[in-house]
């Protein structure tokens, strides 16, 4: 059967990584035959530059024909100036909200090879191995109203939604406790229930859908102690649940444990187990076209992908064990580059992925 994926690599360092991504996909695909077929599509600032926006009707088209979804990243300083409304976010949003991708699966792993390049001492990451459930398709990003209006003394004033519906609490906290089942059976709700009352009934709710889950150990924590325990002891995390942009800003402060936001990939799934799957960082506009960004993220969605929504377990394992094997031939990135090993371009790396993958078979 083939298993048809809509290629979205977006804008700036995008369309390098995603192509070192598809370089290992088709060893695999030739390989075992997995019956992987790609079809690009354009989104964020590059199709708004064709089509003037940034999610055009044929890229949904192409993405709810596909079974999947990989993207690389959106945005630059070339689209910043634009009405919100059409910049290349909305295109991400855009997406993630027309597919119903819910579930958004940031797992943060230490490889060992890459402890130095922590900011953190070794002894506090080694070993770390965390996953982000983020809700990603409600919450302030998506709360009505929202808007910038002006007052009746002529001042501006901006203003967000926070909102949440039950269901939408309780279908994000089944994910989450399913997959702390799969895992050390340890699950942290991260709320700010303290001040907001949105999520003082997540923390009800999270609550209550854990009755179901006698076997997981549920928790709770306030994001700002969340966010401090994450950079002072880590490794007390196993499965931690959030809300839109608690996820956020805590899987980006999640990643830097592991060395580089260019090691950390993400899925993000709807009801049915569909998925997109992306690496959590951006574009990085300022790195865009040299050949010096780490693919890995994206090689790792890749195989989050062959596992999420293909049941291609072997094949993910694979993926995955070829990363960890081509960092321990030594070579590096810039981003995780450190004295000893050997820096390589973009291609390159994807290159020694896929010479593990082959070695490895
Ligand atoms: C992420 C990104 C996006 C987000 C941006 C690019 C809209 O930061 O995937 O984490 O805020 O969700
Ligand atoms: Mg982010």
């Amino acid at each position: 059967m083939t298993k048809k994926i809509a290629v979205l690599p977006g804008d700036g360092i995008g369309p390098e990584i995603v192509a070192e991504a598809i370089k290992v996909l088709e060893v695999l695909n030739a390989e075992v035959n997995l019956g992987l077929e790609f079809e690009h599509g354009l989104i964020g600032g590059a199709a708004y530059d064709v089509h003037g926006s940034p999610f055009p009707q044929q890229t949904l088209d192409l993405a709810k024909q596909s079974d999947a979804v990989l993207l690389g990243a959106v945005g630059g300083y070339k689209w910043e100036s634009l009405d919100i409304s059409v910049r290349p976010e909305k295109g991400l949003l855009g997406i993630r909200s027309e597919l119903e991708l819910f579930a958004n699966l940031r797992p943060a792993i230490l490889y060992p090879q890459l402890a130095d390049a922590s900011s953190l001492k070794p002894e506090i990451v080694s070993g770390l191995d965390i996953m982000i459930v983020r809700e990603l398709t409600g919450g302030i990003y998506f709360g009505q109203p929202r808007g910038i209006r002006v007052l009746e003394n002529g001042e501006r004033q901006g203003f967000n939604t926070l909102i949440y519906k039950e269901s939408e609490i309780s279908r994000i906290a089944h994910t989450a406790f399913q997959t702390a089942q799969k895992r050390q059976g340890r699950l942290c709700s991260v709320d700010k229930a303290n001040v907001l009352e949105c999520t003082e009934l997540w923390r009800e709710v999270v609550t209550e859908v854990g009755k179901q889950y006698p076997d997981v150990a549920l928790s709770h924590m306030y994001v700002d102690n969340a966010a401090m325990q994450l950079v002072r002891a880590p490794k007390q995390f196993d499965v931690i649940v959030t809300t839109n942009m608690f996820g956020d800003i805590l899987s980006d402060c999640a990643a830097m444990l592991t060395g580089s936001i260019g090691m950390l990939p993400s899925a993000s799934l709807n009801t049915e187990g569909k998925g997109m799957y992306e690496p959590i960082h951006g574009s990085a506009p300022d790195i865009a076209g040299k050949g010096i960004a780490n693919p890995l993220a994206t090689i790792l969605s890749a195989a989050m992908m062959l596992r999420y929504t293909f049941n291609e377990g072997a094949a993910a394992d694979r993926i995955e064990q070829a990363v960890n094997d081509a960092l321990d031939a030594n070579v590096r990135t810039a981003d995780i580059y450190s004295d000893g090993m050997k820096k390589v371009s973009t291609a390159q790396m994807g290159d020694a992925v896929v010479s593990a993958l082959i070695k490895g078979a």
